[in-house]
């Protein structure tokens, strides 16, 4: 094997896909699972093949990389920077179903304008901002504002909301998710009920994240799901409670050298492995990966058994980061 090397379990991701597209088929709601994770159009198609809608993607590479792919239906949950609007305009002019979100009336009338040069309609979602202060609308007011501007644009169409609580994804107390996500539906709850009443009622209402999906399926209101954690998984997720997926990606590394009792040196460095949520742990192994430079890192722990040549996987804290230091995942 020629390591370092990022691999897929297909059965677990499998398994994975299907146990998040029943929670979402039994709350009677679409699953839009999020790509950044693994930014794969062959791990997008596996989805829609088990019943996604579409794929959420959370910049602009990352959706031309999915339409290259063959996804077309694609929802972009970041706000798009100042002077993109035309390359997002021009995504849609090469056959994506694009969605965006918007946040101010002066973004909206940036993608109304592109969209109508390159004579194609856009989808757009208000985004929300439901506690993560990651950008969004603060108030029922701003909501409504936004939808407004959207509303009278000649080429885009009002879609709905986009109210994503990613500060409660990482929280390891399940009464404290609870709680988070309970304030965060009533923050998205009074924003409904602001955009009804001003006559704009959002038709699709998407937020959630791999830690949040039972909540928020089981949320009046809520219509989609935009979870992205639960195909690849990794070890930070495995650690919060009810949080049930299987490990699908590692990273192959080779033993290259026994450094001492408990500690082997391995082929796979800062270059090959996320480090932003911690170490990496081994999996079947009572041990963790860290960091010895770009190349290189250390085994420490149950790793008495091991000896160069054997090749062992790492599971990642942060699958995310890890996904991006490796070619795109793609079909075995
Ligand atoms: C806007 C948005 N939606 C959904 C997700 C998916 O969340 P998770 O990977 O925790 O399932 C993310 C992840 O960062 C995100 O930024």
């Amino acid at each position: 094997v020629a390591t370092p090397e990022l691999v897929v379990d297909g059965p677990a991701l499998d398994a994975n896909i299907a146990a998040m597209q029943v929670l979402a088929d039994d709350a009677g709601v679409t699953l839009r699972p999020h790509a950044k994770g693994h930014r794969s159009a062959w791990v997008a198609r596996r989805q829609l093949d088990a019943g996604a809608t579409g794929v959420a993607v959370a910049t602009v590479r990352e959706a031309a990389t999915l339409l290259e792919g063959g996804i077309t239906d694609l929802l972009l949950t970041s706000v798009v920077a100042p002077g993109r609007a035309e390359e997002l305009a021009g995504l849609a002019a090469a056959g994506a179903a694009l969605g965006f979100v918007a946040h101010t009336p002066a973004v909206v009338a940036a993608l109304d304008e592109a969209a109508t040069a390159r004579g194609v309609r856009l989808r757009v979602l208000v985004d929300l901002d439901v506690g993560q202060r990651r950008g969004g609308v603060g108030t029922p007011r701003a909501a409504v504002a936004v939808a407004r501007a959207v509303a009278d644009a000649g080429a885009l169409d009002l879609d709905g909301v986009q109210a994503y609580e990613g500060h409660l994804q990482g929280l390891e107390d399940a009464a404290e998710r609870a709680a988070g996500h309970a304030a965060a539906m009533a923050r998205l709850d009074a924003a409904l009920a602001a955009l009804r009443e001003a006559g704009l009622p959002a038709a699709t209402v998407t937020t959630a994240g791999t830690a949040t999906a039972p909540l928020a399926a089981a949320h009046p209101g809520v219509t989609e799901l935009q979870p992205g954690s639960y195909a690849l998984m990794d070890a930070t997720y495995a650690g919060l409670p009810g949080v049930a997926y299987a490990q699908a990606a590692f990273v192959l590394t080779t033993v290259t050298a026994v450094l001492g009792l408990g500690e082997v040196l391995v082929d796979a460095g800062t270059r090959a492995v996320g480090t932003d949520l911690g170490p990496a742990v081994v999996h079947d192994l009572d041990a963790v990966w860290l960091p010895a430079g770009d190349e290189h890192g250390r085994l420490r722990g149950a790793v008495g058994g091991l000896r160069p040549g054997d090749v062992v996987r790492l599971v990642p804290s942060h699958t995310d980061t890890t996904v991006v230091l490796h070619p795109p995942l793609a079909a075995p």
